[in-house]
């Protein structure tokens, strides 16, 4: 899943190493964002992996259980009122043992606001398996710890 897809600048490469074998559930508030993903999908031939969804503003959970292997917040977190609620749901979601990573930018978000954001998704049951997996900004990997 890529959460707060946009136009699908991650949302396409996602779909090329998944394959026709798998689903790229690609999620945002903007309907005009996810029709120029739609078309971008079409143009880059993997619109048959990539499935849309638009929810509201203020996040809505997404009928899904534990059908996620992996799930991308890139750049979206620091603009859910629910933070919380994202987490916890993200938990339901994904899989044992499935993971997420979360990276926010470091103009917009400061270190202190990312690390209440990673007491969120511990709360949620996330473990942090790896911290800063990218040389630089805000990012770790969670995963839905496969003893819970
Ligand atoms: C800064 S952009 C990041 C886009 C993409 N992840 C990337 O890194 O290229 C944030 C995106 O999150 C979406 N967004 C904001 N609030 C959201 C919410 N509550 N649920 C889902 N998507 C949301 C926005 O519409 C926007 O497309």
């Amino acid at each position: 899943m890529d959460y707060g897809c946009a136009m699908g600048y991650f949302s396409i490469p996602l779909a090329q190493m998944t394959g026709t074998g798998g689903k790229v559930y690609c999620v945002d508030i903007q309907n005009k964002m996810l029709d120029k993903l739609q078309k971008r999908a079409v143009k880059y031939g993997v619109s048959s992996i990539i499935r849309t969804l638009q929810v509201g503003k203020n996040y809505n959970a997404i009928d899904l259980h534990e059908e996620l292997d992996f799930a991308l917040l890139f750049a979206v977190v620091h603009e859910v009122p629910d933070k919380a609620g994202l987490f916890r749901d993200m938990f339901a979601m994904l899989k044992t043992g499935g993971k997420v990573l979360f990276a926010e930018p470091k103009g917009h978000v400061k270190p202190t606001d990312f690390e209440k954001s990673i007491q969120l998704a511990k709360t949620a049951g996330f473990i942090v398996s790896e911290a800063k997996p990218m040389n630089d900004g805000l990012c770790v990997f969670l995963v839905k710890n496969p003893d819970l």
